[in-house]
């Protein structure tokens, strides 16, 4: 990579397995279609998009879409290609060279990558021994650092925590200087879904993802709620036309029929619950969970027996591990086969 930049020396490109074959377990993916109603919808619609124009560059109809679904106002909100292009253009908007970000970690492994490629610094705040975040602990740094940036993941990517609205309102109101990062990409799994609460204050944007409960991160949309003056800076920096007209309509379709989903979330939680209880009972460390996955330590023979029966998870480090609940037909599969080995 000779022509790339000094600072970024170490980076690699990203790059994800191609899976096309067997049982796929490590992306956080739903293991679900999107209800039989929204697919109806979306093929009806396709026919009417205007392949030889370009896509609504403010993606109107879709954030009023979002809007009325969370009885707030069109400009709170924007859309970006996945989060991924909101948090990256968030990240960009704010800091400068040498700024600070505090954030958990482990945690979404972008948050890293966003921080370097504004050669801003990333701070990162320790779990306790049963992988617990505190957030007072994180208060305390952000009154020691005075960071930039703040993120909290909730409920946490790869470790499933999930912090409450309390906890999440004394980290917003510790520091009325630094911008709050409040990822929201699982909360539908979660016990309660406070998107809403990053209209009550000046220094937060809450950020969701299409790609997880809503089963669609083949379209890549994401949208940020925020106070106006937030939602303009994303909107300042953002490029123009990303959103494509196909992922627009598809995405305002699917939050307008948001309640058809609520039976497939409801699966899912009620599976995560049981692959929970399964995993502990093969003798599995596994880790309380409010999203669509559970973090996992164990042997690697297992990660070896899984890859062999090709059921994949994602991994970390030798035994470190990541499981996306899948569907039930799935969960009883990978327990199956975790259940044959011998670890002694
Ligand atoms: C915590 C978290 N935030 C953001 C994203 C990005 O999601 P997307 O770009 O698909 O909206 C992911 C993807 O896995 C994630 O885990």
């Amino acid at each position: 990579m000779k022509f790339l930049k000094e600072e970024f020396k170490d980076f690699e490109p990203y790059s994800s397995p191609l899976i096309t074959d067997g049982i796929i377990l490590n992306a956080n993916e739903s293991g679900y279609l999107p209800p039989k109603k929204v697919l109806d919808k979306i093929y009806k619609s396709l026919s009417n998009i205007e392949f030889n124009r370009y896509p609504d560059m403010d993606e109107r109809l879709l954030n009023k879409a979002i809007a009325k679904h969370y009885q707030i106002e069109e400009e709170n909100v924007t859309c970006g290609v996945g989060s991924d292009e909101l948090l990256d253009t968030t990240f960009r908007a704010v800091l400068s060279p040498n700024d600070l970000v505090l954030g958990f970690m482990p945690s979404f492994s972008m948050y890293k990558v966003f921080t370097k490629l504004s050669l801003a610094k990333f701070i990162q705040v320790e779990p306790d021994d049963n992988m617990l975040f505190d957030v007072d602990k994180m208060i305390d740094k952000m009154k020691t650092y005075q960071p930039k940036m703040a993120i909290i993941c909730s409920p946490n990517n790869p470790t499933g925590q999930y912090f409450s609205k309390d906890d999440v309102r004394k980290l917003i109101e510790a520091s009325k200087n630094t911008l709050i990062i409040l990822d929201l990409a699982y909360i539908d799994f979660a016990k309660e879904d406070y998107t809403k609460i990053a209209l009550e204050y000046d220094n937060v944007i809450a950020f969701r993802t299409f790609s997880k409960a809503l089963a669609l991160p083949s379209i890549r949309v994401g949208y940020a709620i925020s106070k106006k003056d937030n939602i303009d800076l994303i909107n300042s920096v953002k490029a123009p036309y990303s959103i494509n007209s196909i992922s627009q309509i598809i995405a305002k379709i699917a939050i307008e029929n948001y309640d058809s989903y609520n039976d497939q979330i409801e699966l899912i939680k009620s599976q995560r619950e049981f692959l929970f209880k399964e995993l502990i009972r093969l003798g599995i460390k596994a880790y309380k969970s409010e999203a669509n996955f559970i973090y996992v330590l164990m042997d690697n023979k297992y990660y070896e027996e899984l890859l062999k029966n090709k059921i994949y998870i994602r991994k970390f480090a030798s035994t470190i591990y990541r499981i996306t609940v899948g569907t039930e037909e799935e969960n009883k599969k990978l327990l199956e086969v975790l259940g044959c080995v011998q670890v002694k």
